[in-house]
């Protein structure tokens, strides 16, 4: 459930809001945050995901992922997220503190020194995130949602990446790419995806 998944082999273009992630993480202040927020299907985590492979040697202590299930009808509570990164670092489920504030402490003795990155996609609330970014004091959180978050926790600085849907010419691409390996990283980021982005379905396409 935690373990990082794969990139996109058909990954394609967002070349801005890369270098735009890239840079709020440079700025941003620890705890830190960036929030990727966009409609659904606009290709928040492919981007989350994306990021984190190009970047991961910047996270020595590894990369967690966790799906907080903010859309769905059962988001996972504070607490189960707690007690998910801790099973991923290697807690054993019996051992798992039974309170929020036990859980909290766990994490932050575990976490607050490490330079690690949380990706906590799909986030229905600030409550899910603060306590895993309270206790994330020396690394990189990064959360997706397609809500505009209210602060997920005092004192800590969290920026927002909005992300729209696909540009034409990207989509252009991607479809391009799809369809013909060949071309298969000749533009942008490149690659291909085998699924269509939903946002693809939303951009102008160029008339000819
Ligand atoms: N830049 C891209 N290149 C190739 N495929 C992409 C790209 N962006 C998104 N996709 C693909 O489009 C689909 C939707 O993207 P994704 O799941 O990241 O959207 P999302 O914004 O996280 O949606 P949700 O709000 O439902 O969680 C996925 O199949 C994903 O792999
Ligand atoms: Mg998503």
């Amino acid at each position: 459930m935690l373990k990082l998944p794969a990139d996109n082999p058909f990954f394609t273009g967002r070349d801005v809001s890369l270098r735009k992630l890239d840079m709020l993480v440079a700025q941003a202040e620890w705890p830190r945050a960036v929030v990727v927020q966009g409609m659904a299907g606009s290709g928040k985590t492919a981007l989350a995901l994306h990021w984190a492979h190009r970047t991961a040697g910047r996270f020595p202590d590894g990369i967690l992922f966790t799906d907080l299930r903010g859309t769905s009808g059962g988001p996972v509570t504070p607490g189960a997220a707690m007690g998910q990164v801790l099973r991923a670092m290697g807690v054993p489920g019996d051992q798992l503190p039974r309170t929020a504030a036990g859980l909290a402490a766990q994490c932050r003795s575990l976490l607050a020194d490490r330079r690690m990155l949380l990706i906590l996609d799909d986030a229905a609330g600030p409550e899910q995130v603060g306590p895993l970014l309270a206790a994330a004091e020396s690394g990189l959180v990064i959360v997706t949602s397609r809500r505009r978050l209210p602060p997920p926790l005092r004192g800590a600085d969290v920026r927002t990446l909005e992300l729209r849907e696909l540009a034409a010419q990207e989509a252009e691409d991607l479809i391009a790419g799809v369809l013909d390996p060949a071309t298969r990283g000749s533009r942008g980021s490149g690659g291909r995806s085998p699924g269509w982005p939903a946002s693809a379905g939303g951009c102008r396409w160029p008339s000819r």
